[in-house]
């Protein structure tokens, strides 16, 4: 199927000279260095997942499909998925107006700052990430496309996608259970979710943004991801699990996530 958007437009590039032009990482990036030049430089972000597409999107095939990466950041997922042969992307990220969902502490860390950005407070940052996606898009001459808006109202602005691609995402959202619902509207066929998560027979989620880790919510458990994808249409197909090496300051050097890939077995709520 062809991704169409319903109300919202596709983002226009911005140009970007180099890596030190107000960019911000969040993925690690082997940007190719201008032409005439040839080779690439490495710059460092939060999460280094070169070489590692296949075991984070589950061992999906992607070839020939239209994939929806739902909060692409710097695009790593958009541009790998290209590079595997997918037929059409499209990322989505944060609009402007779409306040980030933190925790409400009143102070963090030893920062003894609000942990809670104040109106625009978030805007560099967010800026500083869409610019390191549109420098890694015109040196990799990515034809991917992204727009910006909110991963709650995705399913009744987005549709047609083969396959989405929510990578962690869901741990950063006040309701998980809302965010995913819209994913799972806009996917035709396969939904693959990327994610920390834990074992139990329990359908649960458990809240993990205690220590003054305000950006992080909840993580479900795998039998909450086998009921929930269920009552959403999905059967769930397979659960690997990984560990990737990951550079944030708050981070073990490497992470534990995991890769749940289900496909459409019947309607989902509200889709149209
Ligand atoms: C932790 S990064 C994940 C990057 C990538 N998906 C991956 O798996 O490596 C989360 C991204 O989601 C975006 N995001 C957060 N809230 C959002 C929202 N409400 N709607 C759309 N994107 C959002 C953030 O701006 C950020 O780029």
């Amino acid at each position: 199927m062809v991704i169409r958007l319903r109300d919202w437009t596709y983002a226009q590039p911005v140009k970007v000279a180099g890596p030190e032009d107000g960019c911000q990482f969040y993925h690690w990036m082997d940007v190719p260095h201008p032409p005439p030049a040839t080779g690439y430089v490495t710059v460092p972000g939060a999460w280094d997942l070169r070489g590692r597409f296949e075991d984070y999107i589950g061992g999906v095939d992607v070839a020939g499909k239209s994939v929806l990466d739902v909060g692409t950041a710097t695009g790593w997922i958009s541009f790998e998925a290209e590079r595997h042969g997918a037929a059409q992307v499209v990322g989505l990220d944060a609009a402007d107006d779409v306040v980030p969902q933190h925790v409400p502490y009143l102070r963090h860390g030893d920062r003894d700052r609000p942990a809670t950005p104040a109106a625009g407070e978030y805007m560099p940052f967010r800026t500083g990430i869409r610019r390191s996606y549109w420098l890694c898009h015109e040196r990799l001459g990515s034809s991917a496309a992204v727009v910006h808006g909110d991963i709650y109202k995705a399913g009744e602005h987005i549709s047609g996608a083969d396959i989405v691609i929510v990578g962690q995402i869901l741990v950063h959202q006040r309701d998980p259970l809302e965010a995913l619902l819209q994913c799972a509207r806009a996917a035709d066929d396969t939904l693959i979710i990327v994610e920390g998560s834990f074992e139990t027979d329990q359908p649960v989620m458990k809240f993990c943004g205690l220590n003054g880790i305000y950006y992080s919510w909840f993580l479900l458990s795998s039998a909450m991801y086998v009921e929930y994808l269920r009552l959403l249409g999905f059967e769930l197909k397979s659960v690997t699990k990984n560990l990737y090496r990951c550079t944030h300051a708050d981070a073990t050097p490497e992470m534990e996530i995991w890769s749940y890939v289900a496909r459409r077995v019947g309607p989902t709520l509200g889709r149209p």
